[in-house]
């Protein structure tokens, strides 16, 4: 596996690779969620390039960039386990260099709702540093997580708008044995702030139950019901729980796949979120 960290060095390598390139953008500290990523994708390339980068331009002025848990050795160890040849870990100058000055701005609802709203300029930071990413590494497939579905949106949409040469694929979120969504920021959680954060499955298994006994049910009642399971929960405070299309992102009144069940929960100052997504079969 080999380990580059310089734009410069990552062209002349490029030169070499032939054949099917797939490449997993990450931002490290890595856990099952990623890994599947990169299982999924090795047996389907020849080359199986993975990033890892805390991207600065996707945190707000009062998120956590400075305490983002890092772990560069343990991330090298699991890449190299499951397969990667090639591993561009950049740094913040290399990606920014000071006359850096243009950035991809997603719109309409998909930058401007959910956690778009949530975290102002946040998928301005994400599409910007993905197009970089896909310019620097030409990949033929990129992989990317269900778990962040909205995130998911906007790089479909970039990559529809901008006719960029490369197939998204997406892997289903993976979970924790009592169900919360693996995320590093997981790794921010006190023992009872992660028993809490359980609700918020338990909050979208009440939610889908809900439309499975009866798919017309009014989504007013069902985004009711998750709020009165989250509300049951003293260490959590609800964002959202929104029900939307899964590409354009607007406001469903009725379940029409495929369809997001969506939400955000703090958790003392861990936000959270999760998803399911109901596609049309
Ligand atoms: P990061 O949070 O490190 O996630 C990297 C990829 O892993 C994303 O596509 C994310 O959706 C996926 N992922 C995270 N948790 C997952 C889970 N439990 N199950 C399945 N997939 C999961 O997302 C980012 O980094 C950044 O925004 C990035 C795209 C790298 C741009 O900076």
């Amino acid at each position: 596996m080999q380990i580059i960290q310089t734009i410069q060095a990552l062209e002349t390598e490029r030169h070499q690779w032939h054949g099917s390139v797939g490449f997993v953008p990450t931002m490290g500290f890595l856990h099952e969620g990623h890994l599947s990523l990169f299982q999924k994708a090795r047996s389907a390339h020849t080359i199986l390039v993975a990033s890892i980068f805390v991207n600065p331009t996707q945190f707000g002025p009062h998120e956590d960039l400075a305490r983002y848990p890092r772990n560069l050795a343990r991330d090298l160890q699991l890449l190299e386990a499951v397969g990667v040849d090639v591993v561009f870990t950049p740094s913040a100058s290399e990606m920014y260099p000071e006359a850096f000055m243009t950035f991809v701005e997603p719109g309409g609802v998909l930058a401007n709702q959910g956690e778009g709203a949530a975290r102002p300029g946040h998928f301005r930071g994400v599409a910007t540093v993905v197009l970089k990413l896909f310019s620097l590494i030409q990949p033929h497939s990129a992989y990317f997580g269900q778990k962040d579905a909205q995130q998911v949106a906007v790089i479909q949409r970039m990559v529809k708008d901008l006719n960029l040469p490369v197939t998204i694929q997406v892997g289903s979120t993976i979970r924790e044995n009592d169900g919360l969504a693996m995320s590093s920021r997981n790794s921010y959680l006190t023992p009872p702030q992660r028993h809490a954060a359980t609700i918020l499955y338990q909050a979208l298994q009440a939610g889908r139950k809900l439309f499975e006994s009866d798919p017309t049910t009014d989504t007013r009642l069902v985004l009711q019901a998750m709020q009165t399971v989250i509300a049951q929960e003293p260490l959590a405070r609800l964002e959202y729980i929104e029900l939307r299309h899964a590409e354009t992102f607007l406001s469903l009144e009725r379940l029409q796949a495929p369809a997001l069940l969506l939400l955000a929960v703090s958790i003392g100052a861990t936000r959270l979120i999760d998803n399911f997504i109901y596609r049309t079969h």
